[in-house]
């Protein structure tokens, strides 16, 4: 419970524009124990999704080191990040970002089906855990949002990642719907004993983390 699964030092992050540079994140500092559930808050534009997407692999970050699994990514390939984000990490993303063209089941399989490694258990497994046995056969458009987002959950978590990002997961749905997402996310966090890191707005969310912590112009409170 208490290894350290994820380690960010020192981060920092700036954008260049056509004239001048912006720097979205300085200083960044945080680490998440196995298992742990982390809220990241702040207002819009203080840097919220760029530090999940450097912490997730998406990005890189302009100074600083990220250790997943004590294992430095900071200088990682794109091809050695795309690997290192299929075994050991999980992303669900505010709008979903299904492919329409797969079925649930198959959206549910398809980072399986990239690593070429077949489990058809684990595949029936989280579509019972997110409550679409139903619809398995049924293609993104003719989803809900919360379906869709069931359906994301799901798929990021079909590899049994170590870590699961969030960023603002129930931002497109109405309350009930949310409410049931979230709970979703954390029967499965627990069930999996996954580190979870989410970005929210909703402070009734943040106070159910184990850790909230805040963002203000690109710095940690
Ligand atoms: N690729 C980019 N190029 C230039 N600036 C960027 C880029 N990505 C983000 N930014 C800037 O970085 C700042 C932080 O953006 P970010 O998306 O991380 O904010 P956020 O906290 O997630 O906001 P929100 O709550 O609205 O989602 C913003 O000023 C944004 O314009
Ligand atoms: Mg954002």
């Amino acid at each position: 419970m208490n290894q350290t699964v994820l380690e960010a030092n020192q981060i920092h992050k700036s954008f260049q524009l056509e004239r001048s540079q912006i720097d979205v994140l300085t200083d960044i500092n945080l680490s998440v124990k196995s298992g742990e559930f982390v809220a990241i808050m702040g207002k819009s534009g203080s840097g919220k999704s760029t530090l999940l997407s450097l912490l997730a692999g998406l990005d890189q970050p302009s100074a600083g080191h990220i250790t997943l699994n004590g294992e430095d990514i900071t200088n990682f390939s794109e091809e050695e990040l795309a690997l290192k984000r299929q075994s050991d990490i999980g992303f669900v993303f505010q709008s979903f970002h299904l492919i329409p063209t797969l079925s649930v089941r198959e959206n549910i399989e398809f980072p399986l089906s990239i690593a070429r490694h077949q489990d058809d258990e684990k595949v029936n497994e989280l579509l019972s855990a997110v409550e679409l046995e139903h619809r398995r056969d049924s293609f993104p458009h003719q989803l809900s949002g919360g379906e869709k987002q069931r359906t994301a959950i799901a798929r990021a978590l079909v590899a049994n990642p170590k870590i699961l990002f969030a960023d603002e997961p129930t931002g497109n749905l109405d309350e009930k719907n949310a409410n049931q997402v979230m709970q979703l996310l954390l029967n499965l966090q627990q069930a999996f004993n996954t580190a979870l890191v989410i970005v929210t707005h909703d402070p009734e969310l943040a106070k159910l983390a184990d850790r909230t912590i805040h963002i203000v112009d690109g710095k940690l409170q």
